[in-house]
């Protein structure tokens, strides 16, 4: 179980010292309960982690009946001293000297049987997120965000945020959920790309953190038909640029989380996080397939990445890692082409490495007026569905280049979780909408 309630007085929020002897009012959930003879044996759990509480029938007198049916998961308020003990989990104690239930709780439903079946326990999804392992993971998603935030607002980007209901696709009409709005039809988002780049027209710089979502049909360990989003624009930078700000940010990504959930990452984990201090490597798309087709994959030169692709080449990369220069039709109209290579955009995806693959996509956008109408023309698509993005070009639109980051990506890579719906307090799949 990862770390120990921070000892905090219940009135004054005050944190308090671990002095033997002392004596401490806590609040929180009643995460364990054991009786033995005349004790019984509480874990405390709260926002900051575990402490064992003990109730002594001696102490107790007439509450300790009380104490003894105290059901688990109740939220209670206790007040008791504290004993250092080796061998109590953290290495102290709280003999109480009362104990009283502010919320109780009914049969906790979550039994070990209940906890083999994943599908079980995404039903009770409202309840599991209570478990350390979820407690932690969530923890180290906060963690990320905050990270993120930090690196963007001390590096002068500013913070925007852009609509969910928009009227045509940034990354591809496949992925696209149709709703209805009033008596027109809408779209939920893929991305904040498009209005970010209105907005570098103001900013420069600009980030947003929000959910995008996906009619990802796909039933993979990597998709979620809705996530958050990181996504950064920057005025006057090309793809190499871009390059190095996603490696700079997700360098002090994995050393900020570091610092702020550490312990609770080690429980997920198993282990600290990887050091990133080494250059990215940054390997061609052919380079890429030269890789896979050595690996005995069949994929020809034009063809986009699927899960096993990346799952393959990943595995033989130890740290994070870009592919660059993916062909023109594996990539969305708003590409920028390489102008020394026919075919080929200037984009790239940043690779987990140990099989996790793409954590982020960026590039290059086209900038220029008449470049993005005859490429919307060519790949098929309709430039009036895009009237306000092309216009912007019409305005003092400098080169740009962006790039979007999933978080139950990287939280899934960093934690080696089995799946990114592990990654998100309520994940929505194909088959998942409730709770
Ligand atoms: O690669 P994607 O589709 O790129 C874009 O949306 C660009 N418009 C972003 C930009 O340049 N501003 O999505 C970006 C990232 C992916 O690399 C992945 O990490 C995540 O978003 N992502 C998903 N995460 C979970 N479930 C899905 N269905 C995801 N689709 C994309
Ligand atoms: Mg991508």
């Amino acid at each position: 179980m990862a770390g120990l309630i921070r000892w905090r007085d219940a009135d004054s929020k005050k944190v308090l010292g671990l002095d033997d002897g002392s004596v401490v009012r806590l609040i929180g959930w009643i995460f364990t309960k054991r009786v033995h003879g005349n004790k019984v044996f509480y874990m405390l759990r709260d926002r900051y982690g575990y402490v064992q509480l003990v109730a002594d029938k001696d102490r107790l007198g007439e509450k300790f009946s009380y104490a003894l049916d105290v059901p688990v998961e109740s939220a209670v308020a206790v007040e008791g001293v504290v004993k250092r003990d080796p061998r109590a989990p953290g290495g102290v104690e709280i003999h109480l000297n009362n104990i009283d239930v502010v919320a109780g709780a009914d049969v906790w439903p979550i039994t070990p049987s209940v906890a083999k079946s994943p599908e079980t326990m995404f039903d009770l999804r409202h309840l599991t997120i209570r478990g350390p392992r979820s407690r932690a993971t969530l923890l180290a998603r906060s963690a990320l965000v905050q990270a993120a935030w930090e690196y963007f607002t001390s590096n002068d980007y500013v913070f925007i945020t852009a609509p969910t209901f928009i009227t045509s696709a940034v990354e591809g009409g496949a992925t696209l959920f149709e709703l209805k709005y009033f008596d027109r039809k809408a779209y939920l988002t893929q991305s904040s790309q498009f209005y970010e780049e209105a907005a570098i027209c103001v900013f420069e710089k600009v980030f947003v953190i929000q959910p995008s979502f996906r009619a990802e049909k796909s039933r993979t360990r990597k998709h979620l038909t809705e996530f958050l989003h990181i996504e950064a624009e920057v005025a006057f930078a090309d793809h190499e640029d871009i390059m190095d700000i996603e490696e700079e940010l997700l360098k002090y990504i994995v050393a900020r989380m570091d610092e702020l959930a550490g312990k609770e990452i080690e429980y997920v984990r198993g282990s600290r996080l990887p050091d990133l201090d080494s250059r990215f490597e940054r390997i061609s798309y052919d380079e890429a397939l030269d890789i896979l087709q050595s690996k005995g994959v069949s994929i020809e030169w034009g063809e986009d990445f699927g899960a096993d692709e990346e799952r393959i080449l990943s595995m033989e990369f130890e740290n994070p890692f870009f592919v660059y220069g993916f062909p023109t039709e594996t990539r969305s109209f708003y590409h920028m082409d390489d102008p020394n290579r026919p075919g080929v955009t200037l984009s790239s995806d940043l690779m987990a490495p140990e099989g996790y693959g793409e954590i982020t996509s960026g590039g290059q956008r086209i900038h220029d007026y008449k470049y993005l109408v005859s490429k919307i023309k060519r790949m098929g698509l309709n430039p009036e569905d895009y009237g306000w993005y092309i216009d912007i070009r019409r305005y003092g639109m400098p080169p740009h280049s962006g790039f979007g980051m999933g978080v139950e990506r990287v939280l899934r890579w960093l934690l080696r979780l089995p799946h990114v719906r592990d990654a998100t307090l309520f994940p929505r799949t194909p088959t998942r909408l409730y709770p």
